[in-house]
């Protein structure tokens, strides 16, 4: 476990925010194209706020770290401000995350702004954080095997990244 540093252990032993909201305002999946994992996101927002924010992921220990953090990141953000929240800084706030996982992130950062969309649709919103946001990119791509996935299990993988 030495390669991954106490603040995202902290998150993975003990995520915050997991489960998925009742009558979400908003809820968002995304599908890594690199690993195939899942990731969904549901928020409750008043007045163009988020007040609550949970997650619900199949995936590795960096998926879950990064959602319980980004999940933290975004309560109490207007959907402005969690629109501009980047992988990176997810990242950042976590204190970094191997290389090999930077994409285990970014399934945080999609499923937020999945969720934001969902929400953003069902209350006719626009925002220009959302402009050229596909919730469906890459999602085709989740049938290519992924011989050589970033986490190095690849075909070895019995559970698909069930760790
Ligand atoms: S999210 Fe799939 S390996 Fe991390």
């Amino acid at each position: 476990m030495g390669i991954y540093n106490d603040k995202v252990m902290q998150h993975f032993m003990n995520p915050h925010n997991v489960g998925e909201i009742e009558n979400a305002d908003g809820v968002g999946t995304y599908g890594s194209p690199v690993c195939g994992d899942m990731m969904q996101i549901s928020i409750k927002v008043e007045n163009d706020k988020i007040v609550d924010a949970k997650f619900k992921t199949f995936g590795c220990g960096s998926a879950i770290a990064s959602s319980s953090i980004a999940t933290d990141m975004i309560v109490g953000k207007t959907i402005d401000e969690a629109l501009a929240i980047t992988n990176k800084e997810i990242i950042d706030e976590l204190g970094g995350l191997p290389p090999v996982k930077v994409h285990c992130s970014v399934l945080a950062d999609h499923a937020i702004k999945s969720a934001i969309y969902d929400y953003a649709q069902k209350h006719s919103k626009i925002y220009k954080g959302l402009e050229g946001f596909d919730p469906n990119a890459d999602e085709d791509d989740h049938d290519a095997e992924q011989e050589d996935s970033e986490c190095g299990t690849g075909s070895a993988c019995s559970v698909k990244c069930g760790r």
